[in-house]
């Protein structure tokens, strides 16, 4: 019997795909399933086997091995450079991450909070001098993030279209192998020519320090893209999905007006509740490994369905609830195990900062579509919202 096409489209935004469900609420909660690639890969759905995976180094980061699960049948010439670390695998994985983790410790994240603020605040003002309705995804979504993660790597924030569009086109589905393939090389030789620069005239940021610290701009180059890519996609879909989930509910929004000790809290079920990096979990095996009661072979391609694992009952009371005082921080919308999200705590601290100014600048805030009716990003690797377009009344 053939394995299952994997159906990714959600029928409610904040809910896994119900065939996603179907396969956590199954006797095992594992099943095989057929990739749009059509390899056949194993579907982990309730948290405890991924979180299980996730710590056993049985199951590999490796992107450039053949069966680690995807969803194109040529797979996206990323030979073009070193693997980056959410690629590698012990030991290179922990040398690798060490020479970056520190440019994203506590300290350092409280050191950028007053200019993140300065970075909102001025969104907000050309927002609020601008048309009505606005796009927030443009006006403030997209920008903030992407401004912050120029910034902190070195970047050109004036070159944010060219890089803004490769990025959307390596995260989304609906473009061609080839159309990917072309915006990761334009991407590459884009951020090998600032690294040149930066390594001939060195600078005080990420990227400038990488060099200085005496790493290979080969390796250099590989984490300049990941952490471009992944620094601003995956909080600009968290803040337009989580400012349209706030505005739908109005007495929630006043209580975390009344109190930004809720706005965490809040952010942590946001996270939850979306999962918007809903495969970012997969692996393949290089061994056997019995998971679940369920022998998967070495060379097995593993899919984690984090979205359903993160709406799994036994972990969470009333899962498919939004409870927005949940308080809940054991879910895997960040990933777990070594390779957990390196800008976790940069994202909470530009979703709580967007969240707080927002509803304590504009208070008159809402949608002029109502959130059934706007396009959701159902074709894309990052889950998020095309547009969001938002009014708001003259000051009294
Ligand atoms: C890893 C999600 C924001 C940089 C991950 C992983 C997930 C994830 C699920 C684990 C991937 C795996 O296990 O293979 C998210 C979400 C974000 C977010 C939902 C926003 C809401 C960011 C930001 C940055 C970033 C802002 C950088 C500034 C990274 C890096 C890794 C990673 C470098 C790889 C870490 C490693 O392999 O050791 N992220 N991420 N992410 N993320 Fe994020």
């Amino acid at each position: 019997m053939t394995a299952p096409a994997l159906q990714t489209t959600r029928r409610c935004p904040y809910a896994p795909p119900d065939e996603h469900t179907r396969i956590r609420d199954t006797d095992s909660g594992i099943t095989q399933v057929t990739l749009p690639s059509g390899q056949v890969a194993w579907a982990l759905s309730r948290l405890e086997h991924i979180r299980a995976m996730l710590t056993d180094p049985r199951f590999s980061s490796d992107r450039q091995n053949p069966n680690f699960p995807r969803f194109t049948r040529e797979q996206p010439n990323f030979g073009l450079m070193r693997p980056s670390i959410i690629q590698l695998d012990p030991p290179e994985h922990g040398p690798a991450r060490k020479a970056v983790v520190g440019e994203f410790t506590v300290r350092r994240m409280a050191g950028l909070r007053p200019r993140i603020q300065q970075i909102v605040d001025e969104h907000i003002d050309a927002m609020l001098a601008g048309p009505r309705p606005a796009d927030l995804v443009q006006a403030l979504s997209l920008p903030v993030p992407s401004l912050v993660i120029c910034e902190q790597l070195g970047v050109p924030y004036r070159d944010h279209d060219f890089f803004q569009a490769r990025s959307s086109a390596l995260l989304s589905r609906a473009v061609t192998n080839e159309g990917r393939q072309q915006a990761a090389k334009e991407l590459r030789d884009y951020l090998k020519d600032l690294i040149a620069e930066k390594a001939a005239d060195p600078t005080d940021d990420l990227l400038g320090r990488q060099l200085t610290q005496g790493n290979d701009p080969e390796d250099v180059l590989s984490l300049a893209f990941l952490l471009l890519i992944a620094g601003h996609e995956t909080t600009a879909n968290m803040i337009s999905l989580g400012v349209v989930t706030l505005l739908e509910r109005p007495d929630e929004l006043a209580a975390l007006r009344k109190d930004p000790e809720r706005t965490l809290p809040a952010i942590e079920e946001l996270l939850r509740v979306y999962t918007i990096a809903e495969f970012a979990n997969s692996r393949v095996a290089v061994e056997d490994v019995e998971i679940g009661g369920v022998t998967i072979r070495a060379g097995d391609p593993v899919l984690a369905l984090s979205n359903a694992a993160n709406h799994d009952p036994s972990a969470f009371d009333e899962a498919e609830e939004i409870k927005l005082d949940r308080g809940a921080r054991h879910h895997i919308a960040f990933g777990f195990g070594i390779h957990q999200c390196l800008g976790q705590n940069l994202a909470r601290m530009e979703l709580q900062i967007v969240f707080d100014t927002l509803v304590r600048r504009i208070p008159t805030l809402r949608l002029t579509t109502p959130a059934d009716s706007l396009r959701y990003k159902d074709d894309a690797f990052i889950y998020g919202i095309h547009e969001v377009p938002v009014t708001w009344d003259d000051p009294a």
